[in-house]
C-alpha cells in the first residue's frame, strides 16, 4: 500500500504508534524483554502529540505506516529527534526519509538549526544516508547494555 499522507498525530493514534515502535524494534532483533525495557522510549507520547510535535505516515487504506516525534531541548537551535519508527511491513520504501523531511520542516519552525539524534545500532546507515554526522556514542538510558550512536543533522537553509 502506498503512503498517502504525512499528518499530525492525534491522541487516539497513540496506542497504534506504540505498537508500530514495538514491531520496528523487534524486527531489529530485540526480544520481548528488551522491548519491555525500551517501552518508555517507544510509547506515543500524549503531551508531544497534543503539542503538535508528532507526525504519522498514513497509507491509502488509512493504516499508519510510521511516525516521527520531535522535542525542543531548551538549548537554542537544538531540537531532539525523540523517535522515528516505520512498521517493518512498510520498511525500505521511503517512509522514514519522508518522515525525517517533515521533522526537518518542523524543526525549522521551532527555530532549530541542528537535530540531535540517538541512533540504535541498526539505524546508523539510515541517518548517515540522510546526511547526519556521527558525533559520539552513549548508553541507552532505558537499557544501558545497548550503545546508541549520536548524530547531528545540520538543517540546511530553507
Ligand atoms: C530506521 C528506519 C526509521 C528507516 O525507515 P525506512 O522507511 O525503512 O527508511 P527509508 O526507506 O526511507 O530509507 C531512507 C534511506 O536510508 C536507507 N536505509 C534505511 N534503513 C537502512 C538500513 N537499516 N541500512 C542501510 N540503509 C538503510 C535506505 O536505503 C534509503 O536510502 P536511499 O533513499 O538512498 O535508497 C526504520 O528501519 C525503523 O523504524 N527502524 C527501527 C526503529 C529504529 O531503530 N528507529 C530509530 C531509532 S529512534
Amino acid at each position: 500500500m502506498t503512503m498517502n499522507q504525512v499528518r499530525p498525530a492525534r491522541v487516539d493514534d497513540a496506542a497504534e504508534l506504540t505498537q508500530i515502535a514495538a514491531r520496528a524494534v523487534k524486527n531489529d532483533g530485540f526480544d520481548d524483554d528488551a522491548v519491555a525495557r525500551f517501552m518508555p522510549g517507544l510509547r506515543g507520547n500524549l503531551a508531544l502529540i497534543a503539542a503538535g510535535l508528532v507526525f504519522v505516515a498514513e497509507g491509502d487504506d488509512g493504516v499508519l505506516q510510521g511516525w516521527v516525534s520531535m522535542r525542543p531541548t531548551g538549548f537554542g537551535g537544538l531540537v531532539l529527534l525523540e523517535g522515528i519508527f516505520v512498521d517493518p511491513a512498510h520498511a525500505r520504501r521511503g517512509v522514514g526519509r519522508r518522515l525525517f523531511s517533515v521533522a526537518v520542516e518542523l524543526s525549522r519552525k521551532l527555530a532549530g538549526n541542528v537535530i540531535l539524534i540517538y541512533s540504535s545500532p541498526s539505524s546508523v546507515d539510515f541517518y548517515a544516508r540522510l546526511g547526519a554526522n556521527r558525533i559520539g556514542a552513549t548508553p541507552f538510558v532505558f537499557s544501558p547494555d545497548v550503545q546508541l550512536m549520536m548524530f547531528a543533522f545540520t538543517i540546511p537553509p530553507a
